[in-house]
C-alpha cells in the first residue's frame, strides 16, 4: 500500500485528488495532508489523516511512501525537491512549475533521488486520447505531420470565490494552465522535443498577467506541425456555459477527428484507406483517471514498469519548455 501525503488542501485537492486517492483503496491510502492555510487544512475531507501547517514537518514526521503536491505552480519545486530529497516519490501537479529551470531541477532531484516523479497529466488515461494513440501506433495514418487542437472553455467564470481562484491560475500559466495538458498530447502520441513556438493572446481586459485566450504554434522535431488555441476567456464573462474542443490529427494515410460541446455526445472517429471507425467517448471526470494514476505509482513503487501514460518529470518539462515559451511570446506582442 502506498502512504501518501498531501501537500495543497485547496480547490482541486478537494474536488479531484482526495476522491481519486480514496478510490485508489486498498493500492493507496491518505494518511497526511499538510497546507499553509488553517481554515483549507481544517475544512479538507481527509478522515484520520494527520493534518500539518508545514510539509517539512509532515516529511519530517515519517511514515510516507509518496508526496502529492496539489499547490499553485510556483510552490511546485521546492516541496517536490524536499519530497524526493527525504527518498519520497512524488506525483506533481500540472503545470509541473512555472520555469523551465525549475522543472530542470526537479528531473535532476528525482534522477539523484532514484525516486519517481510523476506529473499529473491524466488527461492522458481518457479514452480517446488512448484510442489515438492505438491508431497512431498501429499505422493507421502513416507518417502524421499535423497536429491541430481548439480548447475553449471558461475556466471557469470570473466572479466570486473561484473567479478568485481562476485569477491565481492564470497569473501563473494563463489558459495554459489547463491547455498544457493538450501540449502535453502532441508527445504523449508522438514524441519529440518542441522547438520553433511562436504565439499570440487575448486578454479580453481581464487584469491577469497571462493570456486567457491564446494561439500557439510549434513544431516537434518527431515531424510534426503542432497547433494549439487555449481559452479560459470562451464564455467566461457571461451566465451560460459553453464548450468547444476539437482536434484533428493528420496523417499521410488517414485523419482523426475529435469534436466536443457538452450538449451532444462526442465522438472520435478515424478515416484512413484500410479502416473507418467511430468511438463514442463517454466524458470522464478528473478524480477517475487520477486514480489509475496513482495505482500505476503505487505499483512503479514496487518496481513495477511504469506505463507511457504515467507522465514523469521529463515530460513535465517539455511541457513547460511550450507554455514558457508561448507565454512570453504572447506577453511581448500584447
Ligand atoms: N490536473 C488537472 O487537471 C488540474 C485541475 C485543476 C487544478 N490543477 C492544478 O492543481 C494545482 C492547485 O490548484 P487549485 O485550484 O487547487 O489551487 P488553490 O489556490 O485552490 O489551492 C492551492 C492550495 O495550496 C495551498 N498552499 C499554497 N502554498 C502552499 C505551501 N507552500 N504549502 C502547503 N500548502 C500551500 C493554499 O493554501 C491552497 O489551499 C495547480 O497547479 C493547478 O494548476 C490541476
Amino acid at each position: 500500500m502506498l502512504r501518501i501525503g498531501l501537500v495543497g488542501c485547496g480547490t482541486h485537492a478537494n474536488w479531484a485528488v482526495v476522491p481519486a486517492i480514496k478510490a485508489a483503496a486498498p493500492r493507496a491510502a491518505l494518511v497526511a495532508v499538510a497546507d499553509v492555510n488553517a481554515q483549507n487544512l481544517a475544512k479538507i475531507e481527509a478522515g484520520p489523516a494527520k493534518r500539518y501547517s508545514d510539509h517539512r514537518q509532515m516529511i519530517a514526521v515519517g511514515g510516507l511512501d509518496a508526496v502529492y503536491v496539489a499547490t499553485l505552480a510556483n510552490t511546485h519545486a521546492d516541496i517536490t525537491c524536499d519530497a524526493l530529497a527525504a527518498g519520497l516519490h512524488v506525483v506533481c501537479e500540472k503545470p509541473m512549475a512555472t520555469s523551465v529551470e525549475d522543472c530542470t531541477r526537479m528531473t535532476q532531484a528525482a534522477a539523484k533521488a532514484r525516486r519517481v516523479l510523476a506529473v499529473n497529466f491524466e488527461t492522458r488515461y481518457h479514452a480517446e486520447i488512448l484510442q489515438i494513440r492505438r491508431w497512431i501506433d498501429e499505422g493507421h495514418l502513416g507518417r502524421v505531420e499535423a497536429i491541430h487542437i481548439q480548447d475553449f472553455w471558461d475556466g471557469h467564470k470570473v466572479w466570486g470565490e473561484i473567479g478568485a481562484r481562476r485569477k491565481r491560475l492564470t497569473d501563473l500559466a494563463g489558459a495554459l494552465d489547463c491547455g498544457i495538458h493538450k501540449a502535453d498530447w502532441a508527445r504523449y502520441w508522438c514524441g519529440g522535443s518542441w522547438k520553433n513556438i511562436t504565439a499570440l493572446g487575448r486578454w479580453f481586459d481581464e487584469d491577469v498577467r497571462f493570456a486567457p485566450h491564446i494561439g500557439v504554434l510549434g513544431e516537434l522535431d518527431s515531424g510534426q506541425m503542432v497547433t494549439l488555441n487555449a481559452s479560459f476567456a470562451y464564455s467566461a464573462y457571461i451566465k451560460p456555459h459553453a464548450y468547444s474542443h476539437v482536434l484533428t490529427v493528420v496523417g499521410s494515410q488517414g485523419v482523426i477527428n475529435h469534436f466536443e460541446d457538452r450538449v451532444a455526445p462526442s465522438v472520435v472517429r478515424l478515416t484512413s484507406e484500410a479502416l473507418t471507425a467511430t468511438h463514442e467517448v463517454t466524458a470522464t471526470g478528473h478524480a477517475d483517471v487520477m486514480t489509475k494514476l496513482i495505482r500505476d505509482l503505487a505499483d512503479a513503487a514496487e518496481g513495477k514498469p511504469i506505463p507511457r501514460e504515467m507522465a514523469r518529470g521529463e515530460d513535465g518539462l517539455a511541457a513547460q519548455i511550450f507554455v514558457e515559451e508561448a507565454n512570453k511570446q504572447a506577453v511581448a506582442r500584447r
